[in-house]
């Protein structure tokens, strides 16, 4: 094999052959025919060299180059040597995807690979097992048309791929999926499947241990109630007597009912379906001026409260669910403000989406709370918090009404300066004010 350079050697050949021709041509006294003999032997020669690598390569195993001095013997070295790399190159990526397909064979979660279209490229054995997939069979066939489930099919609609979706696998009822897609490269998506069975049964158990546990508690709390007003009608010397535990355990009675409804609105908007969309067009206007009306009794004017609506703007969705949102914003707003203080009710249009926004210039909310501020029970300061009679529910219960309705919460505070809570409608409707008569139509 010849690794340094061969056309020195080449031409001195070429040089010496052409002078031996051109003596014999001198001899013979036939230059012509000598050079045209030459000539022929050599395009013999390269010819059949031609005809050996054309046999060569045809061939699909490997097989040794065919041997050859000089030029060609480097050419067919040169070309052997290539295609070892590649053949090399080649294994090692097969290698690789086979290792790739163990350790996603491997893992607990369902994994499909799909394409740009959503047909299944590839998938392993336990995406196989949860959405009764039939591998080769179901190979180049758009997931849409597998996974036939109304909640799957709405999800892939929507194209929200920070949100997952849970369904009952195809063959097993009883079996809850998770399924969330991952987009990634330039037009592929990896479907995970996650089996939640035991997590979905917890979350079952606990949201009818909070219904259950929480109507119990309702009668005691009636029969209490009861006997405080009885205590109340009794004759003046012994009402007197009692009259102040009476009217600590009157407040404590009212603290518990309102946490006792609180706890069942939470559990009811978990466990109910969501208003139907489209269901009845809510005259947010309307609701959001007789909410100021009662902010402002219970402020007892000692703050400045200010209203303004846009009076076409509404949203499709349920009035209850949605005044005892705002009205949890605006109670708060005056509770966590000091008398003196402003605030300013807005419901307006942005950007295609409504919105409602309540600001105060209250005690404002350290950043590191705001992200917990939607969980149950959470308070930023519960020592004070108690004292105003709040049980941390109420954001808990914002946040559910809109995400039943599509919409988001948005919080903007600055401690010492103020906040501001707004709900966020994508899809508002709309209705020509001057006609009395004209119906929602979605804008
Ligand atoms: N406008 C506001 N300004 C300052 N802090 C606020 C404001 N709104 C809410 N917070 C803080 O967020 C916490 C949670 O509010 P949330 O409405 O969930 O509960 P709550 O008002 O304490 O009780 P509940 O509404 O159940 O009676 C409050 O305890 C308070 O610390
Ligand atoms: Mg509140």
């Amino acid at each position: 094999m010849l690794s340094s350079n061969p056309w020195p050697s080449v031409i001195a050949r070429l040089l010496s052959g052409g002078a031996a021709v051109l003596l014999l041509g001198l001899v013979t006294g036939r230059p012509m025919l000598v050079l045209l003999l030459a000539l022929s032997g050599l395009l013999v020669f390269n010819a059949v060299q031609l005809y050996r690598l054309e046999r060569w390569l045809r061939r699909t195993r490997r097989t040794t180059p065919p041997r050859a001095g000089g030029l060609w013997g480097v050419i067919f070295d040169g070309i052997a040597r290539r295609q070892d790399r590649h053949r090399e190159r080649r294994h090692r990526l097969a290698r690789l995807l086979e290792r790739f397909r163990e350790s996603a064979n491997a893992m607990p979660d369902g994994t499909i690979v799909l394409d740009g279209m959503g047909e299944m490229q590839w998938w392993n054995r336990v995406a196989t097992r949860y959405l009764a997939l039939d591998w080769p069979g179901d190979r180049g066939r758009r997931i849409a048309n597998l996974i036939r489930h109304p909640d799957f099919a709405a999800y892939l609609a929507r194209a929200d791929w920070s949100d997952a979706v849970k369904i009952p696998a195809p063959h097993d009822p009883d079996r809850i999926i998770e399924i969330r897609i991952v987009p990634y490269g330039l037009d592929q998506q990896l479907l995970l499947a996650r089996d939640v069975t035991q997590i979905h049964r917890l979350e079952t158990m606990r949201r009818d241990f909070v219904g259950n546990i929480t109507h119990e508690l309702r009668t005691p709390l009636t029969v209490l109630r009861g006997m405080s007003e009885q205590i109340a009608d009794m004759d003046e010397p012994r009402r007197d007597h009692l009259a102040r535990p009476v009217a600590l355990m009157e407040q404590q009675i009212e603290r518990m009912s309102r946490l006792i409804n609180d706890l069942l609105l939470l559990s009811r908007l978990e466990t109910e379906a969501p208003p139907a969309a489209e269901a009845s067009a809510v005259d947010v206007a309307a609701m959001v001026g007789a909410l100021v009306d009662e902010a402002r009794t219970l402020s007892a004017d000692e703050h400045r409260i200010s209203a303004s609506v846009d009076e076409g703007l509404a949203v499709w969705g349920d009035a209850n669910e949605l005044r005892s949102a705002f009205s949890n914003l605006i109670t708060n707003a005056i509770k966590y403000t000091e008398p003196g203080g402003r605030l300013d009710v807005r419901w307006f249009e942005a950007g295609g989406e409504a919105c409602l926004a309540v600001a105060d210039t209250g005690r404002g909310i350290p950043a590191q709370h705001i992200p917990r501020l939607t969980e149950r029970f959470y308070r930023v300061d519960s020592g004070r918090a108690t004292r105003n009679g709040g049980t941390g529910l109420g954001l808990a219960i914002v946040k559910h009404v809109l995400s039943r309705h599509g919409a988001r919460l948005e919080i903007n505070s600055e401690p010492g300066v103020g906040s501001t809570f707004s709900c966020v409608f994508p899809d508002p409707v709309r209705r020509a004010v001057d006609t009395e008569q004209g119906g929602w139509h979605q804008s």
